[in-house]
């Protein structure tokens, strides 16, 4: 019994800090293989060409009928809510030029996340 009290109060703390602490250095890793994947296809003409409306990072001959995508964390209160701009752009603003890359399933599920995680740093 005594051990169990002992291994609980070991446990639990540890648990606690566990979620508290950064990301694991694989997550990291992870998150930085798909930000370079999602970079190529934003890039991409034929996938997401982003840089048709957007300027974005170094990309080359950018068109202007989007906004810049820089300061991405300062503009969204979180990814998710820019990955949803990403997925349909028509929910805040039913007129938009930029089409709803998730709702038309131009890009998939997964390229979408790989283009949120590229674009939500800059
Ligand atoms: C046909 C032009 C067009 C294309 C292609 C396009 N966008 Fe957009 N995008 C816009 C416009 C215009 C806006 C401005 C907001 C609006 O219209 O509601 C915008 C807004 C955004 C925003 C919000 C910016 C802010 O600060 O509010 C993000 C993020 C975004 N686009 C990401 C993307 C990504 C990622 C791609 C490629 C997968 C893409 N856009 C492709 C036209 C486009």
């Amino acid at each position: 019994m005594r051990r169990i009290v002992r291994n609980l109060l070991l446990t639990v703390p540890a648990l606690l800090l566990g979620g508290m602490l950064p990301a694991p250095p694989a997550a990291i890793a992870d998150e930085a293989a798909m930000a370079k994947e999602g970079k190529s296809l934003a890039f991409n003409r034929k996938k997401g060409n982003c840089l048709a409306c957007h300027a974005i990072d170094d990309g080359v001959s950018p068109g202007n009928i989007g906004p810049p995508l820089v300061q991405m964390s300062s503009r969204f209160p979180n990814k998710a809510a820019m990955r949803d701009q990403i997925w349909d752009a028509t929910k805040r603003n039913p007129g938009t030029p930029m089409p709803p890359f998730g709702r038309h399933k131009i890009l998939s599920e997964g390229d979408i996340d790989r283009i949120a995680a590229f674009i939500w740093p800059l």
